[in-house]
């Protein structure tokens, strides 16, 4: 049994959660967890809102409000989206907790004691007409790594690169559209330049477990020589820092809030804290969107580096994945290029917005949105596909039992799978495991693009179900069952099938494989691991009610 720690990157409360953080991160995540814990695996699955920052602060003065105003309304709003998309979290928690100050407070002083945060004086864009320091996002201009002309303070958003404000060419600040001044302030700073030999070291480790994308990026970052980074920030709102010529300034928001991977577990209890961060035998696992990449390969792994302390934990895997278009092109609220993540579940259920997210899930590049293609796909493989190969099964149950008095459920009773169809399922089976972690264990070679690394594929995995499932109607359509003056077998080997995916489906569509098992009448069935079960009990349904009900787009024109 494996203790597994995942989380996923905690989303800003400037808006609500976005689509592309459902596909790229939640919904991996938590298959994954999902996964884990139906092979017995010790699984904590965690994350929060980010409550602090300029995206919070900068929107709320937009808005006239509070930032602490502004942040709980888009909490409380993300734990509805996660709750909609049935994210399975044992804690879905905040920033804006008592618990997470004081774990930042423990390590901001702890990393003051072994010298991985230094104070330094620096020069920090300062406007005039407003009397204040404009850390981060209250400077936007021309990123001088790229040329990229919307770079923001605190990092590029075309070129990924990680700035400080002072590094923009013809900065302005977003509050009045002045020219910031500089002046001197004191800051700390996170040492990245003493701790650069092991970061290196540490990165160099993941060559063959971090997708391609994070390492070389990271890689990259890390041979350009890495310089201290402040910590602290001028601005009211946030963590404040404790230390005396602080009390204007908070701690910054990525340092903090990186830390709640470590918070979050102890607000879980003290144990589960030391469990997955201070056992060496514990693995952790965060997915993220790629603009945040540097952050957890570089400033994460440092602040615990900085520690100096052997026993502390560092990440066993940052799963970055792709952007998420709409109709080929980047969402956007002000162009109208956007849809809701809740609006989806709202109108067509949990299962079917998991389905087609999952289906079109940016793994190893930048995927496409477009209704027509998600009626295509729901359509095909949950309905044509899954739904009717359930359906036509049970309906032939039903009916057959119906006019042939002789068959009923003890019929079964002696009966056992075929061993070509077990061995079909269990090739699923361990297709699946393979795509979610490699622990089937041998090397199945797939038409690798990524050949370095193991290649973790939800979305593959997930499609794995429909091939089992094309399998299973074609294997119906073989056998004739309604010419067949015994079909028994078929029929029994059919449910077997129906049951493994259901169990396979757990994972992925958790409530379809609820419906699935209702139908076959085990709805108190505890399942096994992940590997070929057999349903003894042979059940004839009454109410056959369809998996899923048949998309039409057209109804989606006017959003
Ligand atoms: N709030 C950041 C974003 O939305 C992500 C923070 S990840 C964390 O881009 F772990 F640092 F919180
Ligand atoms: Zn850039």
């Amino acid at each position: 049994m494996k203790k597994i720690l995942i989380a996923t990157a905690w989303p800003y409360v400037n808006g609500k959660i976005h689509l592309g953080h459902v596909t790229g991160c939640l919904l991996p995540a938590d298959i994954f967890a999902r996964y884990n814990r139906l092979i017995g695996n010790d699984v904590k699955f965690v994350s929060g809102s980010d409550m602090h920052g300029t995206p919070t602060a900068v929107l709320a003065q937009k808005e006239g409000k509070t930032p602490i105003e502004v942040a709980n309304h888009f909490h409380k709003l993300a734990q509805e989206t996660i709750r909609m998309y049935n994210i399975s979290f044992d804690l879905y928690t905040s920033t804006a907790t008592d618990n997470h100050k004081e774990l930042v407070w423990e390590i901001f002083n702890r990393l003051k004691e072994t010298g991985g945060i230094i104070e330094k004086e620096t020069e920090q864009t300062y406007c005039e007409k407003e009397e204040k320091f404009l850390p981060d996002r209250y400077v936007e201009g021309v990123c001088p790594k790229c040329g990229f002309t919307g770079a923001r303070g605190d990092q590029c958003d075309s070129c990924g690169s990680l700035l400080d404000p002072t590094d923009l060419i013809n900065p302005k600040c977003k509050t009045c559209g002045e020219t910031p001044k500089r002046k001197l302030t004191k800051h700390m700073f996170l040492d990245l330049e003493k701790l650069s030999p092991a970061l290196s070291k540490y990165v160099d480790s993941k060559k063959n477990i971090w997708k391609t994308n994070v390492f070389n990026s990271t890689e990259s970052w890390i041979s350009q020589g890495l310089i201290p980074r402040a910590i602290t920030r001028d601005m009211d709102y946030g963590i404040p820092v404790p230390l005396e010529g602080y009390e204007k300034k908070v701690i910054y928001v990525w340092m903090e809030a990186l830390l709640g991977y470590l918070s979050a577990p102890k607000e879980l209890g003290e144990e589960v804290y030391k469990k997955y961060w201070y056992d060496k035998t514990s693995e952790i696992y965060i997915f993220i969107g790629k603009d945040n990449i540097p952050f957890h390969t570089v400033i994460l792994p440092g602040l615990l580096l900085g520690l100096n302390d052997d026993k502390i934990n560092l990440p066993t895997n940052i799963v970055s994945n792709e952007f998420l278009n709409l109709n080929n092109d980047k969402f956007s609220k002000s162009r109208n290029n956007f849809i809701e993540a809740d609006y989806i579940v709202s109108k067509y259920g949990t299962d079917i917005a998991r389905a087609y997210l999952i289906l079109i899930m940016p793994e190893y590049s930048d995927s496409n949105f477009t209704w027509e293609n998600f009626e295509e796909n729901i359509n095909g493989s949950l309905i044509d596909n899954l739904g009717n190969m359930v359906n036509r099964t049970l309906v032939f149950l039903k009916n057959i039992s119906k006019k042939n008095p002789n068959i009923t459920e003890s019929t079964f009773n002696n009966l056992s799978i075929s061993k070509d169809i077990e061995k079909m399922i269990n090739e699923t089976y361990f297709n699946i495991s393979e795509y979610l972690d490699g622990s089937a264990g041998n090397n199945l070679k797939k038409d690798d693009d990524d050949s370095k690394t193991k290649k973790i594929s939800f979305s593959l995995a997930f499609k794995e179900i429909f091939i089992l499932s094309k399998e299973a109607n074609k294997y119906f359509d073989t056998k004739k069952p309604w010419k067949d003056d015994a079909p028994n077998q078929t029929i029994y080997d059919m449910i077997q099938i129906i049951f493994n995916i259901a169990i396979m489906l757990s994972i992925f569509l958790p409530e379809t494989k609820d419906r699935i098992f209702s139908l076959l009448g085990c709805e108190s069935k505890t399942i096994n691991g992940f590997e070929f079960q057999e349903l003894k009990e042979i059940h004839i349904p009454d109410n056959i009610e369809v998996l899923f009900k048949k998309i039409d787009i057209d109804e989606n024109i006017d959003i």
